[in-house]
């Protein structure tokens, strides 16, 4: 057996079934497990018995008492900053009207913008900062947070900036994307290209100047924009060097999974209507698939995304809530993970997956996060559960008996 070094181990988690999220073994579960931490990083995880029996005087240990150890959840794909409420047009769907009819009459996302634009920076934090804590009480240590309701420069960077600010006062590791190209706002009403333009020569330099922005999105679909229009909006991003990633194929198949993977896309997001030539695109590119069961069963959605095509290309899936104010006002990953299972029939390791490994590819993390191995960042979450599947399997039953964020309580 490998001599193992103790040097510089500074808490030890014993006692543990943890579910590392590698590869070898389902959810990589160690069911007696042990995990020590270096600071805020993993030194080693491995069986309770190959633990040396001595250790270091002064590490702190924490005994698990069975529980189960995950990484800290990732929600890949929220927009949870906006202000304003869509009720009404949850009633209007509950009597036949569709998401497209309420976008294509005015309301929709351009109703958020309206609101959104209204409220002033403070405002939009604390509405935020409320969503964000819900997610954080069900042990999210990990968040990516869209702009897209301010649509003119200084409402998007506005957004931005919140995004930025939240992350500081949670203590959450938040990556930030800018979604300008999300719909087209009044002042450009049947002129998306020109707004198109000022995405390109305005909003994205800003954002890359001020550093805002650590990925740029677009909607593409019947009601956003086309491939070509969103490739113009990649084209200028790569020059910025920041990563991209793309709503697509929602509602309608525009090929923009194989567009998002052309320009190695961090991730390609909804995805019901996605083909086999975009999957192999995907599969290609390395690019997520990041499924969003909560938008789907909210919209009251039919058509299931590809799923098994996905698992036999080995397209990595992931899981978010897309919290949102218009097709998913649902602040609960763990619900997701939940719908994933039982919508879109994805298995409970899957699930988990989805909301750890997967979600931190998905936000260019994977060596720093998402699963619990030597060297990575120790955000971790000890559960009032024992098995990995009782994460999906329940709902609102499981919670967090501790997080870790950093290696610190
Ligand atoms: O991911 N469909 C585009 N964007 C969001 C919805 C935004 C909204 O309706 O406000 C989504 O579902
Ligand atoms: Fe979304």
């Amino acid at each position: 057996m490998a001599v193992i070094d103790t040097q510089g181990w500074t808490r030890l988690i014993r006692n543990a079934a943890v579910a590392t999220c590698t590869d070898g073994r389902p959810y990589g579960l160690i069911p007696k497990g042990a995990i020590a931490l270096a600071g805020s990083r993993i030194a080693w995880v491995g069986a309770r018995k190959e633990l040396p029996a001595e250790l270091p005087k002064n590490v702190a240990h924490t005994d698990a008492r069975g529980a189960l150890v995950t990484p800290g959840l990732i929600d890949c794909h929220t927009h949870l900053i906006w202000a304003g409420s869509r009720y009404r047009e949850f009633e209007q769907r509950l009597q036949g009207a569709s998401y497209e009819d309420i976008a294509r009459a005015g309301g929709g996302i351009a109703s958020t913008v309206t609101a959104t634009r209204a409220a002033s920076e403070g405002d939009l934090l604390t509405l935020a900062m409320g969503r964000a804590a819900k997610l954080v009480a069900e042990g999210v240590t990990a968040i990516e947070i869209k702009s897209g309701y301010g649509l003119d420069r200084d409402n998007e960077l506005k957004m931005l900036r919140v995004a930025r600010t939240l992350g500081k006062r949670l203590s959450l590791t938040v990556r930030t994307t800018l979604l300008a190209a999300h719909t087209v706002p009044p002042e450009f009403k049947d002129r998306s290209d020109d707004y198109i333009n000022c995405v390109c020569d305005e909003i994205l330099p800003a954002a890359a100047a001020e550093g805002l922005a650590d990925a740029v999105d677009a909607y593409c679909d019947n009601i956003g924009f086309t491939t070509a229009q969103v490739e113009r909006v990649f084209m200028r991003a790569q020059e910025l060097g920041l990563a991209v990633k793309l709503h697509a194929e929602q509602f309608s198949n525009q090929q923009g999974a194989a567009l998002a993977a052309k320009f190695k896309a961090l991730s390609a997001d909804h995805l019901e209507h996605l083909d086999k030539d975009g999957v192999q695109a995907m599969a290609t590119a390395r690019t997520v698939a990041v499924l969003l069961p909560g938008a789907y069963s909210y919209l009251r959605e039919t058509k299931l995304p590809p799923i098994e095509l996905l698992r036999v290309h080995r397209v990595p899936i992931a899981i978010a809530s897309d919290l949102n104010p218009g097709s998913a006002p649902l602040a609960s990953l763990m619900l997701n993970m939940h719908l994933a299972c039982t919508q879109f029939g994805l298995t409970t390791e899957e699930a988990l997956l989805g909301v750890t490994r997967h979600a931190a590819r998905a936000l260019g993390l994977r060596k720093e996060r998402g699963t619990i191995e030597p060297g990575k960042v120790a955000d971790l979450v000890i559960w009032n559960a024992e098995h990995p599947a009782e994460l999906a399997a329940q709902f609102g039953l499981v919670r967090p008996a501790a997080v870790l964020r950093n290696g610190a309580a």
